[in-house]
């Protein structure tokens, strides 16, 4: 998740557009950079926050372009920050989203002369756009004709040299348009220029915009077309948090979104093929004797469900461990276990002393995190991005779901290497991964019934969570999200231990809370909510429709998709958590006593 701007018009358009760019930081914060519009283009960029940019002052400029990056190619350096150039900076381009063959293009530019000054996939349409006008086609047709070549996901923003007038198209990464009187602005969300104006049109993915001082013209197909004018009524904060009034339920409704960022580029069902950027040298995973995973709070959850897709999917011992109690014990040939620590910060003091004992006692470490050059990088010998854009709210939400993903993906790319997973059994894995996206969207529309649940038993003595399986991580990590957010008291456990202790917590007062789906052995565990419904515990179930639930309280449904069943039951208990802090009015993205990212052992 980055952040474009774009501004022409009357004014300056260098204060501007780094206003815009302060607005949007909290889509990412790794880099900043303009394009101002002069002959020739006057452009600025470096590593760091927005804050740390210093605007040229080109008071002559009325029309220019700015990025804050959140890095999912490269690391976060000063070349690889946006706006990118191509060959002569004839066109500067700014890019949200990932560019899934930028490799197959890239090496088909170098190879006709091409030099390339950053890592990131983006450089290559500026590259391409610098071809097109080169052909004979002005900035407008030209993007028209990089479209057609580039697969994936982006809004992507772009001017040129001399000329008053930005040209922007989109693909399953938001951009919207405001009009101002004389003078036309473009974002990737309308927080950037709220304070210019609220009358805006939303593009929709295929637009073209051309965007001049005071007038904005969609193209769809070559032809103009008729886009809506729409007016904003929210404030700042609440566009900021995209109309939710929280950014941890924004989160939650972002997670559709976030895992297609996550599996885009990655997944090739019919080949039943996984494409990772980790190389594993040659013969390791042959001798790969057992997989250590190492986390804390919610990635400790994430890792318990990923640790069993490893075991089935790669035929290989996977252990987990929280962080802070960890001691590395690898046999004779440490350097046959890889340990991957799991942080979605990179920065977890706990997460990084572990993956240091780990790889100082000879093992092959990994990184699985959301942030790019974030510590724990630089302490493994790989990393792997989770991609789920930045997660603002304290409780861990739609970077729960982007873990299990991402290391499902490495569970699958790791069992057919080492020929533990058939290419049949692998399809079908990566169908269930591709159809999470839209399963998890059907349980965020059925929210209205959550609120429901909430108010029935928001006054609850204590609520516990069961589940098996792997929905056994997800009653743990459900009860965490309660915990964390509506300071109520919460377990989860494993459904068959209920009756060996926790039972006896159990009154009318407890609510039991279940996941009764594919993958967390329904029948077994709806025998443990008879149990607790004997002893008069409300039960609530989500459910596949594998099992009769007719008998529960509330019962909420889910698609059916395999082994990953329980991670979209999940949707439901964050969901839940959201609703019963809500009404006790909490503090929801800034809870008592925690932090988002905790640097002290
Ligand atoms: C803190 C946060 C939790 C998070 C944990 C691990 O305790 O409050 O939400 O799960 O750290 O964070 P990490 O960044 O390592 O995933």
């Amino acid at each position: 998740m980055c952040g474009i701007v774009g501004y022409v018009g009357s004014e300056p358009a260098g204060p501007i557009v780094y206003g815009g760019l302060e607005n949007l930081d909290y889509r990412g914060y790794d880099s900043a950079g303009v394009a101002l519009v002069e002959e020739p283009l006057t452009i600025a960029k470096r590593t760091g926050e927005v804050s740390e940019l210093e605007v040229p002052g080109a008071p002559g400029a009325t029309c220019g372009i700015g990025h804050t990056r959140w890095s999912t190619h490269g690391p976060p350096t000063d070349p690889n920050a946006h706006p990118h150039t191509g060959q002569t900076d004839e066109v500067a381009v700014v890019h949200n989203g990932i560019i899934e063959n930028y490799e197959s293009i890239k090496e088909e530019l170098q190879e006709a002369g091409h030099d390339f000054s950053s890592d990131t996939d983006t450089e290559v349409i500026p590259h391409l756009l610098e071809r097109e006008l080169e052909n004979g086609h002005d900035l407008l047709s030209g993007l028209e004709t990089v479209v057609d070549m580039i697969e994936g996901s982006y809004a992507i923003a772009a001017v040129r040299a001399g000329h008053d007038r930005i040209v922007a198209t989109r693909h399953e990464s938001p951009l919207v348009v405001g009009h101002g009187d004389d003078a036309s602005f473009l974002a990737s969300d309308v927080t950037a220029f709220l304070d210019r104006t609220r009358d805006v049109t939303y593009l929709e993915d295929g637009d073209i915009a051309r965007l001049e001082a005071g007038s904005v013209t969609v193209y769809r197909d070559g032809d103009v077309i008729d886009r809506d004018v729409e007016t904003v009524e929210w404030d700042a904060d609440a566009a900021e948090k995209g109309g939710y009034e929280h950014y941890m339920r924004k989160e939650i409704h972002e997670q559709p979104t976030a895992l297609r960022q996550t599996l885009s580029g990655r997944v090739d069902v019919e080949r039943g093929g996984v494409d990772l950027d980790v190389a594993f040298p040659q013969g390791y995973l042959e001798s790969l004797e057992e997989i250590q995973l190492v986390a804390c709070g919610t990635s400790y959850y994430a890792s318990q469900y990923a640790a069993q897709l490893l075991e089935e999917f790669a035929d290989v011992r996977a252990t987990v461990d929280i962080a802070s109690e960890y001691t590395f014990d690898g046999g004779r040939d440490p350097w046959r276990t890889l340990v991957i620590a799991v942080t979605q910060s990179g920065e977890t003091a706990d997460t990084l002393g572990a993956i240091r004992r780990a790889g100082g006692a000879g093992a092959r470490t990994l990184a699985v995190t959301n942030t790019l050059g974030s510590s724990v990088t630089r302490e493994t010998d790989d990393a792997l991005f989770i991609r789920a854009g930045p997660e603002i709210g304290v409780a861990a939400t739609k970077t729960f779901a982007s873990q299990v993903t991402t290391l499902a993906l490495l569970a699958a790319d790791i069992g057919r290497q080492r020929g533990t997973l058939a290419a049949t059994d692998a399809r079908e894995v990566l169908e269930h991964l591709r159809s999470l996206p839209g399963a998890i969207q059907q349980v965020l529309d059925e929210e209205a019934r959550v609120v429901a649940g909430a108010e029935q038993f928001v006054d609850a003595d204590a609520f516990f969570f069961i589940g098996r399986q792997f929905g056994y991580p997800v009653a743990l990590e459900g009860a965490l999200k309660l915990k964390e957010i509506a300071y109520d008291h919460a377990e989860g456990f494993a459904a068959g231990e209920l009756k060996h202790g926790p039972l006896a917590l159990i009154t009318d007062e407890t609510p039991v809370l279940s996941v009764l789906t594919e993958g967390a052995r329904p029948a077994e565990t709806l025998n443990n909510v008879t149990e607790a419904q004997a002893r008069e515990a409300p039960a609530v179930g989500v459910t596949d429709g594998t099992v009769e639930t007719d008998s529960l309280d509330l019962t909420l449904e889910v698609p059916e998709i395999g082994a990953l069943t329980p991670l979209v039951a999940n949707v439901y208990f964050q969901l839940f958590a959201y609703h019963v802090a809500d009404l006790q009015e909490r503090s929801i993205d800034k809870p008592r006593n925690l932090a988002k990212s905790v640097t002290v052992e």
